[in-house]
């Protein structure tokens, strides 16, 4: 009895509905409900409208999403692109199974979802997004949605819209064009991201199947190849990479600007639009490809292209056209190949050049390991013969990770505001290939921003050549530095004091430069573990002959050890060999390496008690004392940290690499430098910021090397993996809320330990790093401190404390000095691999 009058009032209560919905006010639908041809939805702020339309001079009608605030019609989304309905017989509802139905003609159904669950309340609603989302009333979760437009994209992403890949359910977001302005069905122009197996994805525009232009790989902080992904006024952009998702994501930074990126296969570009509304009018923001460099692989393979230059097209260094014919008539497509073939069993000879600001090439045949460092990449990229390049595939910060490129380089181009740095494969420098190297020294003094580190100089250059670019200071030096030049050229051997080793006995005492021999690579050659003929066991470190700052390392370390230094925390240089293009540092061997071997692998630093450890810092200071007051001259080392210490078989410490040493003459106590070199956490903030070194950027960087040794964890990253804290501003911390014993290395804990020694490094340590160099201690009271003589003053709060990210500004802005030196940043010698 019941029955029909509650369906009665249902029917009329649809009916009530209905009606009120062609008055355009509804955001959203039920199941009882539809959308016929000619009513529309709105979204609730009136941003956006659902309905039925025709394209340009087209008569055909589709479901489709525009702009309900500009008068000029812009579609951002259409269900039936490919299925037009000829009349106005369009009719939108939803099935009694819960999907989206789009009715025509004769009541066939032109399009329609497919969602997993059937609802038992199931609304449409057209948010102010733009997504045109169907959810289950019943379900409290707002966010969780049956079905939405937001993940079909069509020619048009939107802020929020994702564009990538949902790894859990396999579903693609990619937008492809309309085939023209008339046709919404989508052609052969898409846009998406391509999965790597290493996680190391980038954008492809395709025109059907050929790859029409690339992002560049996502390096941290935006795609390679986009300059434009940047701070920018008008949107923040986001990009994820985890076991969920691979996705790339746009904000406008105010809600009240429009703004929309969308594909047009008439231009064959991806546009960035705003609209002004003063103007009315869209107005292009930025346009991909932006220039001829952009398209994918102009210059073919292992070819880079540079816009503004004529051709444009160039092979890279050690590359010569496959086709010189092709090429002169620019057509590049067949690209490059090596001058010389790269001989498998020399690998360990080979060498990189350095190229800065390029759009890193495409990565299909790319390897990532984003664990190691830049150090561990290029020995892992040398060990493998059919590795050509290698890079960080995260440069955030100091940069981190690893990518390696295996066979031909494809699509690099060079993007001077913005690019990244790359290290191309070498074969070992055979002496005929002088006339090359003198043909790149003209392509870089003609300007082009590539920076070629190792490349510059080889061993053909002799060292008077390089003199005369030397930079340093002290015009004493260089008369030393003439002395060995002209020893070489059969001069003045009586002049020396220090011992000239032969070649030969170089070659018997390494077992000819054995690989069994090889302790590791510096970051200006390989270091080898030898004998002398009377049974002392020495280091050579060998400057690899396309090393180019390698040169000027090789004589600072000479310049500087050669003035007579001699103390026992410093590493002994016991003579030098130079015969042609050969030059060879001999030092004492060190069998027990460095100090980070020890104080950082959770196995090794077990062996150190507190008592070595202390032993250890007490000698670092004490010959960080004799550089800095002591010696004839006074010298600042600018690259102290944990792998420049190296150990004797009495764990004794010895300070080594003074490549980036400076030294100050008479009673001037600091410098300023514009090549900023050091490494990352150790770095005092007045040198990383401005440059200006002194004694006290040194006692700096020896609190953080003692923050290391009692902590046992790495002053470099630590803020990585904990919120932004660095270690200087967590020992601050520990320090200031009463608990500084948390801070020792937790391998310590348990062994029995001088708590009054340990509470006294730390206070010390914290001294040193203090923000202002006038507060921090000079290396006679460092030594006072340790050893008890002197009551410790309350420091300040340290550099590189402060917010969470204070770190990470640093970072930021002495990365600009450093772009050009990174080679610099991690030089070590005798660190086993
Ligand atoms: C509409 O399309 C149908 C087939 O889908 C076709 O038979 C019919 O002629 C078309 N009508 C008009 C007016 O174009
Ligand atoms: C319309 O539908 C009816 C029944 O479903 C069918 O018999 C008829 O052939 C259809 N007409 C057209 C033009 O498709
Ligand atoms: C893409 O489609 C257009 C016409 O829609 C055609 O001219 C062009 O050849 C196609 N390109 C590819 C690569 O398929
Ligand atoms: C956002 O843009 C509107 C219109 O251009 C402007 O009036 C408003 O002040 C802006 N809001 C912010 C936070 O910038
Ligand atoms: C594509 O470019 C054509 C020609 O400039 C233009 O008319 C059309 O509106 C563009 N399409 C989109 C989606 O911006
Ligand atoms: C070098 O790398 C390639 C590509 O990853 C791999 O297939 C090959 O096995 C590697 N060779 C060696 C010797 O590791
Ligand atoms: C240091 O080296 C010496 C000589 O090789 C060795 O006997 C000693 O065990 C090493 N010390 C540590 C802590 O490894
Ligand atoms: C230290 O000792 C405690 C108990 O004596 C033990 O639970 C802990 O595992 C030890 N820690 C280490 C690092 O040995
Ligand atoms: C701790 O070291 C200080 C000097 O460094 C010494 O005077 C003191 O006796 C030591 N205490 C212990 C328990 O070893």
């Amino acid at each position: 009895m019941e029955a029909p009058s509650i369906w009665f009032l249902r029917a009329n209560l649809l009916f009530f509905i209905f009606t009120t919905t062609s008055s355009s006010l509804f955001d959203s639908i039920s199941q009882f409900q539809s959308i016929s041809d000619g009513k529309t939805l709105v979204s609730s702020g009136g941003k956006f409208e659902l309905g039925f339309f025709s394209p340009g001079t087209s008569k055909n009608r589709y479901l489709g999403i525009w702009y309900k605030k500009i008068p000029v019609k812009t579609v951002v989304w259409v269900a039936n692109g490919c299925n037009p309905i000829n009349d106005s017989s369009g009719l939108l509802s939803i099935s009694s199974t819960g999907n989206l139905v789009l009715l025509g003609k004769n009541r066939s159904v032109v399009w329609s979802t497919t969602s997993v669950k059937q609802p038992q309340n199931p609304l449409l609603r057209l948010l102010d997004s733009g997504n045109l989302v169907l959810k289950d009333e019943n379900d409290g979760n707002q966010e969780s949605y049956l079905w939405q437009s937001f993940d079909y994209p069509c020619d048009t992403l939107l802020p929020y819209m994702k564009l990538g890949w949902n790894l859990r359910t396999g579903h693609k977001w990619s937008l492809s064009a309309w085939k023209n302005p008339d046709d919404p069905c989508p052609g052969n122009f898409t846009y998406g991201i391509e999965l790597r197996p290493h996680k190391y994805s980038e954008g492809y525009i395709r025109q059907g199947n050929d790859k029409f232009y690339r992002t560049g790989p996502w390096n941290g902080l935006r795609f390679s190849g986009s300059p434009e992904l940047r701070n920018n006024p008008l949107y923040d952009f986001h990009f994820v990479d985890d076991d969920n998702e691979v996705s790339y994501m746009y904000t406008l930074k105010n809600e009240s600007l429009i703004s929309r990126l969308a594909l047009n296969q008439t231009t064959s570009t991806r546009e960035r639009y705003v609209w002004i509304a003063a103007d009315q009018t869209w107005e292009q923001y930025i346009s991909v490809p932006r220039d001829y460099c952009d398209k994918y692989g102009l210059c073919g393979a292992n070819g880079k292209c540079i816009i503004g230059q004529n051709p444009v097209c160039e092979c890279l260094e050690g590359f010569k056209p496959r086709s010189q014919e092709n090429w002169n008539t620019m057509d590049w497509s067949q690209g490059c190949k090596r001058d010389l073939p790269l001989s498998c069993q020399e690998k360990h000879r080979h060498g990189f050049i350095k190229y800065v600001g390029l759009k890193l090439p495409d990565t299909t045949n790319s390897w990532v390991d984003n664990s190691i460092n830049l150090e561990e990449c290029r020995a892992k990229c040398l060990n493998n013969c059919s590795c050509m390049a290698y890079t960080n595939s995260d440069i955030r910060g100091k940069g981190n990770g690893c990518v390696l490129w295996f066979d031909d380089l494809v699509d690099i181009r060079l993007i001077p505001d913005g690019g990244q740095d790359l290290y191309i494969r070498m074969p070992a420098v055979q002496p005929e290939r002088k006339t090359e190297i003198g043909a790149y020294d003209k392509v870089k003094t003609a300007g082009i921003t590539v920076a070629v580190m190792g490349a510059v100089v080889s061993g053909m250059l002799i060292l008077g050549y390089c003199i005369s670019r030397l930079r340093t200071t002290a015009s004493k030096e260089k008369i030393m530095i003439n002395e060995i030049v002209s020893q070489n050229n059969g001069g003045r051997k009586e002049d020396l004091d220090l011992p000239l080793f032969d070649i030969s006995t170089m070659a018997t005492a390494t077992n000819k430069f054995s690989m069994e021999n090889k302790l590791g690579e510096g970051g200006f050659g390989p270091v080898y573990r030898g004998m002398l003929k009377d049974g002392q066991e020495i280091a050579v470190k060998r400057l690899s002959e396309r090393s180019g700052q390698g040169i000027n390392e090789f004589k600072n370390e000479l310049v500087i050890l050669f003035a007579k230094l001699q103390h026992r925390n410093l590493v002994k240089l016991l003579g030098c060999c130079i015969h042609g293009e050969e030059k060879m540092l001999v030092y004492e061997y060190m069998p027990n390496k460095s100090l980070d071997s020890f104080i950082f692998d959770p196995k090794q630093s077990k062996q150190l008690e507190w008592w070595q450890r202390f032993q250890i810092i007490c000698g670092i200071s004490r010959g960080l004392l004799y550089l800095h007051h002591d010696s004839r001259l006074r010298i600042i080392h600018r690259d102290l940290k944990a792998s420049n210490i190296l150990l004797d078989k009495e764990m004794n410490p010895k300070i080594s690499d003074f490549g980036m040493a400076r030294t100050l003459l008479g009673d001037q106590t600091e410098g300023y430098t514009n090549r900023v070199v050091g490494t990352y956490g150790y770095m005092a903030p007045e040198y990383a910021y401005n440059g200006k070194f002194s004694i006290k950027s040194d006692v700096f960087s020896f609190g953080v090397l003692m923050l290391e040794i009692i902590s046992g964890k790495r002053s470099t990253g630590f803020h990585h993996q904990n919120d932004g804290v660095t270690l200087i501003g967590y020992a601050w911390t520990m320090m200031q809320e009463g608990r500084p014993f948390e801070l020792i290395d937790e391998c310590l804990r348990n062994s029995s330990q001088n708590l009054s020694e340990v509470l006294r490094c730390i206070h010390t340590s914290l001294l040193c790093v203090q923000q202002c160099p006038v507060d921090r201690p000079s290396m006679s009271s460092v030594v006072m401190m340790l050893a008890g003589e002197v009551a410790l003053v309350q420091p300040k709060p340290p550099a590189f404390f402060m917010e969470s990210n204070g770190y990470f500004e640093a970072d930021y802005s002495s990365s600009k000095h450093l772009s050009s030196s990174t080679n610099d940043i991690t030089i070590t010698i005798l660190e086993a691999r």
